[in-house]
């Protein structure tokens, strides 16, 4: 990436502006955003015609090997699989997901990493067989989902997993968790101020204040399965990596849905914002606005601002966020009682205020240069979009607290496009966005209309230049994996990525259809890839 790696602070020298205002990364934004407002449209092009537009590899074609694909000159370091010992007695569990870098001491050699576990699924053929009395199956398998923190440090140019950290830690289907926020406590809730663990932990994202936020997704046939009371789960779950004593939280004032992930940003008065998709079809966009403003130097006592705020749903006819909020939205009351009843069936309340349903609305990121806001929406076959769609959002007046915006769409799924399902979304410091795909395991290489992608992948794409919107392959997966999680490190070189769920669709454990990454059974793995 040499001849064309800049970052916020080249962006600043560009427009000609000086780099004291770049504190911490949203806020940084923020400052760049208007630098950009007041430097002009002109320079704003400039800048990104002479920065972006070219991926800084060489392309990669569509495969269907049982292995991680990437182009020349680019290396792999399996960091971590399922069932690796992390330390303190931990193993890594099933299905990792998102990954998240949290800097040791600044470095982008040494860190932690938040990595979710999402679900089990046909891996539990690889942990206990039929005669497997129900609540041992039960106890393996809440063991085997919610995340870890691992510590890793790259080691004469190698990623490598330390197994004496002090930080190791698993957190599962059966560690306690705070509720947090209007529903705590809440009948809705059965009262219930403390819940039981945490699973289908799909993405997620960071805060401002280098903690997780993990999104509970899928969690409905597990809660059943499991006895659970399914209004525990499908919130946003707050973990802090550095503290092992933690006890995490679930924020629900940001609502209760089919979490995808977190896109944290500042609204330009310094409220914090979040984004969040809702993934399945006919669901909802959504945002948080805090009603407190974010202090960089309260830490993360900053995470109170996650207790209290609006949640709001996208109407995207209009452009108009739609306030599910009992006082500011009283169409409400005709179902609803209290706002945490409200939180708890936000699906119901966006759908009463007539948010717009999409096409499964996964992962979110926003735009590091000009705090657009970039919406994955995966495919939805019942209404004919079988490749996906990225919508790309504008608030209005630039203000991410905005209750208006304009939206248009960014880039298009299918042969024309060479990608087919987009899901996870990462920007590098080039503004560039790296898109990860999930066609379903179950269509992929079969005789329809996903056949010639082959294998999940993960694609750049320039947000703006002359190849904007243009789809370039970066790396394919394993056999029926989706590759998922990514995250680069601060100094943009390495990037974190989750192998999840190869060889998914295996039916007998002697005959994997994966045996990647060791050769012996499938194993959903942490991977680091350098070479930018
Ligand atoms: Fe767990 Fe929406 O992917
Ligand atoms: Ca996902
Ligand atoms: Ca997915």
């Amino acid at each position: 990436m040499s001849d064309n790696h800049v970052s916020r602070r080249d962006f600043i020298k560009f427009i000609g502006i000086g780099t004291a205002a770049l504190v911490g990364s949203a806020t940084g934004a923020v400052k760049v955003a208007e630098a950009a407002e007041k430097a002009g449209e002109k320079a704003k092009t400039d800048f990104y015609h002479k920065f972006s537009g070219k991926p800084p590899f060489r392309p990669i074609q569509h495969s269907d090997r049982d292995e991680l694909v990437l182009p020349s000159g680019f290396k792999q370091d399996v960091v971590v699989a399922w069932g690796d010992d992390i330390g303190n007695g931990e193993k890594f569990g099933y299905n990792c997901d998102l990954t998240l870098y949290f800097p040791i001491e600044k470095s982008s050699e040494h860190g932690l990493l938040w990595v979710n576990h999402e679900y089990v699924g046909s891996g539990a053929l690889f942990m206990y067989d039929a005669s497997t009395p129900e609540a041992r199956k039960y106890e393996i398998e809440q063991y085997n989902v919610g995340g870890s923190v691992i510590e890793v440090k790259r080691v004469n140019g190698k990623w490598t997993l330390e197994k004496n950290s002090k930080f190791a830690r698993r957190i599962t289907a059966n560690t306690m968790i705070d509720l947090t926020g209007p529903a705590k406590g809440d009948d809705a809730v059965a009262g219930a101020v403390e819940v039981k663990g945490t699973f289908a932990n799909c993405s997620g994202g960071k805060t401002l204040w280098n903690t997780a936020l993990s999104c509970e997704e899928n969690f409905e046939s597990d809660a059943a399965r499991w006895g659970r009371n399914g209004t525990h789960y499908g919130w946003v779950v707050e973990i802090d990596p550095f503290d092992p004593a933690s006890k995490p939280k679930k924020h629900t004032a940001l609502g209760r849905f089919a979490h995808e992930n977190t896109a944290m940003t500042l609204s330009r008065d310094g409220r914090l914002v979040v984004y969040m998709g809702d993934d399945a079809n006919d669901q909802f966009f959504y945002k948080f606005v805090s009603e407190g403003k974010y202090n960089p130097a309260a830490g993360k006592a900053n995470s109170k601002l996650l207790e209290k705020g609006i949640l709001y749903a996208a109407e995207l006819g209009e452009g108009k966020w739609l306030p599910l909020d009992l006082e500011l939205s009283p169409k409400l009351k005709e179902k609803f009682n209290t706002q945490g009843e409200v939180l708890v069936h936000a699906r119901d309340a966006a759908k009463l205020l007539g948010a717009t349903p999409l096409d499964r609305p996964e992962d979110v990121e926003v735009h590091p240069f000009d705090q657009t806001v970039y919406l994955a929406t995966t495919n939805n076959t019942k209404h004919g979009n079988f490749h996906g769609q990225i919508l790309r959002f504008k608030e209005d007046g630039n203000d991410a607290a905005s209750l208006t915006f304009e939206f248009e769409v960014f880039a298009v799924g299918g042969p024309q496009s060479g990608f087919s399902c987009p899901d996870n979304l990462e920007f590098d410091k080039n503004g560039n966005l790296w898109v990860c795909t999930d066609i379903s395991s179950s269509k992929l290489n079969q005789n329809n209309v996903y056949e010639s992608f082959k294998n999940n992948g993960v694609f750049f794409i320039s947000t703006h230049g002359r190849n904007v919107g243009e789809a370039y392959q970066f790396a394919s997966g394993p056999r029926e994996c989706e590759i998922t999680g990514p995250d680069f490190t601060p100094d943009g070189k390495t990037l974190f990525i989750a192998v999840q769920h190869p060889g998914e669709e295996t039916t007998d454990p002697a005959n994997p259809t994966s045996r990647w990454p060791y050769g012996d059974i499938p194993r959903p793995a942490v991977v680091a890839i350098q070479g930018f």
